[in-house]
């Protein structure tokens, strides 16, 4: 724990003296007074609770400030953010909350700070220091949150059923917090969250994948997702996961299980990249292989397709969960679709031209489809593991030589249509096609380089056996 001061900072002071010019009673709350303990970096923003009126609190702040910073005011939920030194403050008179049970708008009443404390989410987020002169910098803890906090446990301050009902989104929250801090969820908050969790329905996709985000940037994303499995949260979320679990066995021939082997995978790439889409590609790198499983006396388990199902799947996944479904989702697509081809390359045999294919198709996403694909390597065979490890590393090697040699990412053909049409005198035909595509052919399989003069030598050579003839001032450049 911590030894300086919760509350240096003079922007406390500042509310300190505003609560007693309006007589009511001030409270900074819950994630910055849990952080404060936990010795976690700040984040910025933080939230006080007032007896009274949050936006009066608001404005008065703001008028004692010298900078006199714009109050935004959210009239519905009776609450003002403005923005000081920095840091984000947001302002809520203390209050009894009922949530309708169909949707997340909270019925509000004013209540004490006790009230307050019990509706919120966890014990250790039900946390208060007071900012009133005669207790200043007192802890108010009801609910034993500091001993929850040292015994790394995430509760209810009510019955979890009641929490849970108020906020169904809360049932995220613990999970990400679990998640991301590290503790446990207690068993009857636990079985609260497997009772109800068909209740997450009413929550706005949106918030929802505000949590998945939080999970996904987590150093160990795992925790969350098999606690999203275990609470059956996972099905109402991303049943496409789900449909990953189980081993099947035909014939004595099992495949191993896809859900555990892709919670695998991004808690390894987590270890290469902060980058929360690179993570999202891992998360859904394997999807397809639940519509696209076979199996046959011949070759045994197949997934025949896998990557271009999974890659379309991303699509409907991301707009189910209202993502964005510009280049990220794109990105995320490319990098399902191409998720096997270096493992393809992990032959004893590596050959240029498939590496300058990869190149080619990658462009500047290579290095993050390798980052991927190390990540994929999940065998429990130690010589396995090694030797594909190994093979990755050639190919990576490779895929610097091609590109001191041919530049293929972000490929320009050395010789467009416009100078086929000139060096000819033609007009625009499929011969065009054919010439560029023959050009671009000889430089991925290392016939020629990506340069300029073997490219026009080779367009003159594939002209005239299409029966085209050089303008006289077209010549041979060796
Ligand atoms: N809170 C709650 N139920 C919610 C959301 C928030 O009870 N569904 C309460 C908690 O007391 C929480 C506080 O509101 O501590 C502030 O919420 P928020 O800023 O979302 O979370 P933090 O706890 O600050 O943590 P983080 O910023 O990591 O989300």
């Amino acid at each position: 724990m911590t030894n300086s001061n919760p509350l240096e900072h003079p922007l406390f002071k500042i509310i300190s003296e505003a609560s007693q010019e309006l007589h009511q009673p001030s409270y900074v709350i819950g994630g910055y007074v849990r952080d404060f303990f936990l010795n976690r970096d700040f984040k910025k923003d933080i939230d006080i609770v007032t007896v009274g009126s949050g936006i009066e609190l608001a404005k008065t702040v703001s008028s004692i400030l010298p900078e006199k910073p714009k109050v935004q005011i959210f009239k519905t939920f009776g609450t003002a953010m403005l923005r000081a030194y920095d840091i984000e403050l947001e302002f809520v008179g203390a209050r009894k909350e009922s949530y309708s049970r169909e949707s997340r708008n909270p019925q509000v009443t004013p209540g004490t700070l006790q009230d307050d404390l019990e509706r919120r989410d966890f014990t250790v987020n039900a946390l208060a220091f007071s900012l009133n002169m005669e207790d200043y910098g007192t802890l108010i803890d009801p609910f034993n949150g500091i001993q929850d906090l040292n015994d790394s446990i995430l509760r209810t301050p009510l019955d979890p059923d009641a929490t849970f009902s108020d906020d169904p989104l809360r049932m995220l929250r613990a999970i990400r917090f679990s998640c991301q801090l590290n503790f446990e969820i207690d068993q009857a908050s636990l079985a609260s969250i497997k009772k109800n969790n068909d209740r997450i329905k009413i929550i706005t996709k949106e918030r929802i994948v505000d949590e998945l985000h939080k999970i996904m940037l987590c150093p160990t994303p795992s925790i969350g997702f098999l606690l999203l499995e275990k609470t059956g949260l996972l099905p109402h979320i991303l049943p496409e996961l789900t449909a990953l679990k189980g081993i099947e066995e035909q014939e004595g021939q099992r495949h191993k299980d896809n859900f555990y082997h892709t919670l695998e995978v991004v808690d390894n790439i987590s270890q290469h990249t902060e980058d929360l889409w690179l993570r999202w590609a891992a998360l859904l790198h394997d999807i397809g292989k639940a519509p696209t499983k076979r199996f046959s006396k011949k070759v045994g388990w197949s997934f025949h397709g896998h990557e271009f199902e999974g890659s379309k799947m991303v699509y409907r996944l991301f707009k189910r969960l209202k993502m964005p479904l510009n280049d990220k989702m794109k990105f995320v697509q490319k990098m399902v679709m191409m998720s096997s081809r270096p493992i393809a390359l992990t032959d004893d045999h590596v050959t240029d031209s498939a590496v300058r294919r990869l190149v080619f198709d990658a462009g500047d996403n290579v290095e993050d489809l390798m980052t991927l694909c190390e990540a994929d390597i999940t065998t429990k065979n130690p010589k396995r593991f090694k030797k594909y490890h190994k093979n990755f590393e050639l190919v990576r090697r490779k895929i610097v030589e091609v590109e001191e040699r041919d530049h293929l990412r972000n490929f320009q053909p050395p010789i467009d249509g416009e100078e086929i049409m000139t060096t000819f005198n033609i007009r625009p035909s499929k011969e065009i096609g054919i010439i560029k595509e023959y050009i671009k052919e000889a430089i991925l399989e290392g016939v020629i380089p990506n340069e300029y003069e073997a490219a026009y030598n080779l367009m003159i050579q594939k002209g005239k056996k299409l029966g085209l003839t050089p303008a006289s001032n077209s010549t041979d450049k060796n």
